[in-house]
């Protein structure tokens, strides 16, 4: 069933040391050193961004979920200086994307110079209620490597909660498939069986 349109959408979030504002085609080259930069898909290195195109693909993607849901992914930006990093610095993006169906998938990617300072925790928290308060009846939901403690770390700190850990396949359908490494999902409810072996069997 196609969920209904959002009337209102989620404009730029503040936290202490944070500004998140809605990824827009202007954070393009900003948005492309981060996800090109293989240290950040060492878990799963086929996502890495090959060219600007496709983190403007992404972005795009990110805006369609906020035009029509009211929220996407945001630029992270840090309010003052800190550890080197300027006023103004571009840290990653974090936010939620709708998924095929009635779910949010919550994400973040941070630069590694952005790593180790709490960061990803304080944009996810932030961005964690903005899904919600967008769409407070539609489960949140974040999927994650077991090999990626860190990540696994910062949903735990969110109090979400571990619905499922396992694989969905016995081995790799081919070179880019991870579906055969053990996989955490999170979410902050109980998800119905349907959403649960809908987030499951997402690639
Ligand atoms: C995972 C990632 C978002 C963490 O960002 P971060 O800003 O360093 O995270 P935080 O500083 O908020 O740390 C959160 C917690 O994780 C822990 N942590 C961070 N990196 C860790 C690592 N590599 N191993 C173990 N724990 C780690 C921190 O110690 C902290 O725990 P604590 O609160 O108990 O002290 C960042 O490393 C990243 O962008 N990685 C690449 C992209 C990625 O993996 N995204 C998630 C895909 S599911």
């Amino acid at each position: 069933m196609p969920l209904p349109d959002c009337s209102s959408m989620i404009d730029e979030l503040r936290t202490e040391r944070l500004l998140l504002r809605p990824l827009t085609l202007d954070h393009v080259d900003d948005y492309f050193r981060v996800c090109g930069d293989p240290r950040t898909w060492e878990h799963v290195p086929s996502g890495r961004h090959t060219s600007r195109g496709e983190s403007a693909r992404a972005i795009e993607h990110s805006i369609a979920s906020r035009r029509r849901y009211g929220f996407g992914h945001c630029a992270v930006v840090l309010r003052r200086p800190e550890a080197g990093l300027a006023a103004g610095s571009f840290l990653g993006s974090a936010g939620a994307a709708m998924l095929g169906f009635d779910a949010w998938n919550l994400g973040y990617r941070f630069a590694p110079e952005a790593w180790g300072r709490g960061f990803a925790t304080e944009a996810a928290g932030i961005a964690l209620a903005a899904a919600r308060s967008a769409r407070p009846e539609t489960p949140v939901t974040a999927r994650v490597l077991a090999s990626n403690p860190g990540s696994v770390r910062v949903l735990e700190r969110l109090d979400l909660e571990l619905v499922w850990r396992g694989t969905s396949s016995e081995a790799p359908a081919g070179p880019d498939d991870t579906t055969h490494l053990e996989r955490l999902v999170f979410a902050d409810r109980p998800l119905s069986d349907e959403t649960l072996d809908a987030v499951i069997a997402l690639d």
